[in-house]
């Protein structure tokens, strides 16, 4: 497996991690879409020790196609490197694992409250020995995924992430975005420039990239090895396919028509229902069909619509009416009005 620079170097697109939307079926799609690099959900250290079979089903790596990131969560470090173990064991077998990714960027108050996620950037220290647990008791390459900081008055990326990098970390991808900010403002990627340019392993760069221009522009200014997408990939892995191409200087292809969409979108669903059985995907699905039909005329209806099926034929039957060919003059591609 090549290391996170080589793979960088190859293909700069980092397709992002996110709990409960970048599962098996969805990492699919972007690996088909060209991404250099697909991070599973974070997986919880205490839950991994204790075989908790939910979360080894998020683990779902087995004949994915390579390479895959994976993301821990927790707090201590010594469930941490056991825990890197048991993934360690399993990259073995599956083959596909290019890194082990170390949670300190999560937001939401459950993971803070237990002092894992963004918590752990306001304890640099501990941080450090969670780095040089899991880096000492695994030879996979180690990663961290933080933050600016936790608050504006606590912007402390540069010193952690140097910390964490003398503790083994082997690559960094910075959030530019404090824990206060949750999701919410611009991403500021001051911060992620200055770490690119001090740090000596690469950096990739995360927030708010949802156009290959602005792509384009976050690579060039900041100096970053990658750039890491989350929230706009949902519902457009072509914008995956589109960065891919950009970076590697190939000619852009149009965007997707309705039956492309309409092609994903029961791709999706199908493998979804394959994996996780009708009743759990039409349910987890209601996540990522919306943003497939976003900004597409009438979609408002639809979604609500969606929503209450139950049954995977009756997705498919809603997704196909609204988008294949025949549409109606309601059906039309105009912006939500
Ligand atoms: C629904 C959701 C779930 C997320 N789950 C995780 C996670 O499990 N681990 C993580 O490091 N970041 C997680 N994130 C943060 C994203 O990886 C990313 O840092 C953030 O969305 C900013 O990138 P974007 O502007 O491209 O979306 C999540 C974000 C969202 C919106």
């Amino acid at each position: 497996m090549l290391t996170p620079a080589e793979l960088l170097a190859a293909n700069p697109v980092v397709t992002a991690p996110m709990a409960g939307l970048t599962d098996r079926p969805f990492r699919e799609l972007v690996h088909d879409m060209g991404a250099g690099l697909v991070y599973t959900e974070m997986v919880s250290d205490m839950a991994l020790c204790y075989g908790n079979r939910k979360t080894f089903g998020i683990l779902n790596i087995a004949g994915e196609a390579a390479p895959v990131a994976v993301q821990l969560c927790g707090s201590d470090p010594e469930p941490m490197a056991r825990a890197a173990r048991i993934i360690a064991e399993l990259a073995g077998e599956c083959g596909n694992v290019a890194l082990l990714d170390i949670n300190m960027g999560c937001p939401a108050p459950k993971i803070v409250k237990n002092g894992e996620g963004s918590r752990l950037m306001t304890q640099p220290e501990l941080a450090a020995r969670i780095v040089d647990a899991v880096a000492s008791a695994v030879s996979l390459p180690v990663s961290v995924k933080m933050r600016l900081g936790w608050d504006d008055e606590h912007q402390n990326v540069l010193d952690l992430a140097a910390r964490v990098v003398d503790a083994g970390a082997q690559m960094i991808t910075i959030h530019g975005r404090t824990r206060q900010q949750f999701y919410a403002g611009q991403a500021d990627w001051t911060l992620i420039a200055e770490a690119a340019a001090r740090l000596p392993v690469p950096v990739v760069g995360n927030g708010d990239i949802t156009t290959v221009d602005i792509a384009a522009a976050r690579m060039r200014e900041s100096g970053c090895a990658g750039v890491m997408v989350g929230r706009g990939m949902l519902g457009d892995p072509w914008l995956i396919r589109d960065m891919v191409r950009h970076f590697a200087g190939l000619p852009s292809l149009p965007p997707p028509g309705r039956a492309e969409i309409l092609a994903m979108a029961l791709r999706h669903l199908r493998r979804q229902v394959e994996l996780s059985g009708e009743y759990m995907a039409v349910r987890m699905m209601r996540a990522h069909l919306p943003f497939y039909i976003k900004g597409l005329r009438g979609s408002a209806a639809v979604r609500g619509r969606l929503n209450h099926l139950d049954t995977a034929a009756g997705v498919e039957q809603e997704l196909t009416a609204f988008l294949s060919g025949g549409e109606t003059a309601a059906y039309q591609d105009a912006p939500e009005i």
